[in-house]
């Protein structure tokens, strides 16, 4: 893809990401601006249950999708005709869930007679890399860490990826999940896992780090089994030390790869995407090896890591540009990969 060609005015997209269980729109101007995001969750909906009800993730994306949109439309002080086109999250996702947001952009895409572009969630996640920095070099090595992916990409050029590595188990979220919900900490895992690590010892015990040092896949089940089965044993362990010593094994394999595929590739930049670039701890480690290794590093602002719809907007503007609109006949695709 080569860049678009900079025009006087600002070319808006509306994007919707109804993937999992965040409701969420935004409008995004030429790709990087942006005017409005908003993010309706549904995190209080499934705590209970401990983790995402597919069923109830859809029943609530169809009641708060159009206030959403609507509130995101508002705060940015755009009208439907003022919209240039509608994108919203294909896949991979929750199937249900995608269909609700899929459908809706597909209509207003009709209504307003602009548009319609399907956008890969984490394509989106990478997307959120140029709304904090528009600038970025390519090619780079993006990180990009949620519930359900663990991914190691070479981005050579917009829309051009190679996937190095993937979890060969659990994704890096769902560990911080799954480990958080053993130990008490409720949903979602991983921002009480970065909580209550703050006033644990990350040292106090030392968890297996699985293939640190060979090739670019990931696997997390056998960390997270060791952190459970120890918990289990040890009924007297400290919540917090066990937390903070998880959170050092899984975060120091993400380090550990991606500063070795950086260095690997020649690539100059390392950029992080997805939920779990939230971590307070891995934005440290990352910012301290690529500030060691000379490397720039982009790592999106929390709320732009977890999941939004800026950054589908900001994806799909330069899908666009490549591959011009989606077909509405289209459908959505929960196993999407990125290449
Ligand atoms: O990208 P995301 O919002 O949704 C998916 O695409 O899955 O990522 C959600 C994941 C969850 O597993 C959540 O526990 C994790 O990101 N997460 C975190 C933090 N904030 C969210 N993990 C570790 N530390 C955090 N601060
Ligand atoms: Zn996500």
């Amino acid at each position: 893809m080569t860049a678009p060609e900079p025009s006087a005015e600002p070319f808006f997209i509306l994007g919707i990401e109804t993937s999992c269980d965040e409701t969420a729109a935004a409008v995004v101007g030429d790709g990087n601006q942006v005017l409005s995001s908003v993010v309706s969750s549904q995190l209080d909906l499934h705590a209970r249950f401990g983790g995402v009800v597919p069923e109830i993730a859809s029943r609530a994306h169809v009641e708060l999708l159009s206030p959403t949109v609507a509130q995101a439309l508002v705060e940015a002080g755009k009208e439907g005709p003022q919209i240039g086109a509608v994108a919203a999250t294909v896949g991979p996702g929750l199937a249900s869930a995608l269909l609700v947001g899929v459908s809706v952009g597909k209509a207003l895409s009709l209504v307003w007679k602009v548009p319609f572009v399907g956008v890969n969630h984490m394509e989106g996640h990478l997307y959120a890399c140029f709304l904090h920095e528009p600038e970025l070099e390519l090619p780079l090595v993006a990180l990009l860490v949620s519930g359900g992916h663990t991914l190691l990409v070479h981005m050579e050029d917009h829309g051009c990826y190679r996937v190095l590595g993937t979890t060969i188990d659990d994704a890096v979220g769902e560990a911080f999940d799954k480990v958080a919900r053993f130990l008490g900490l409720g949903y979602p895992g991983g921002p009480a896992i970065d909580r209550i690590s703050a006033s644990g010892d990350p040292q106090a015990f030392d968890f297996p780090r699985a293939m640190e040092r060979e090739g670019y896949d990931f696997s997390f089940s056998g960390l997270k089994t060791s952190v459970t089965r120890y918990a289990r044993a040890h009924p007297e362990a400290d919540v917090a030390d066990l937390a903070a010593s998880f959170q050092r094994a899984a975060v120091e394999v993400l380090v550990s790869k991606a500063r070795r595929a950086v260095d690997d590739t020649g690539a100059q930049t390392l950029c992080v995407g997805g939920g779990v670039g939230a971590n307070t701890l891995l934005r440290r480690r990352i910012a301290e090896v690529c500030e060691q290794d000379g490397v720039a590093t982009v790592i999106p602002t929390p709320h732009l890591c977890t999941d939004n719809a800026a950054m589908v907007a900001a994806a799909a503007w330069w899908r666009m540009r490549a591959d011009g609109p989606t077909s509405l006949e289209a459908g959505v695709d929960p196993n999407l990969r990125l290449a």
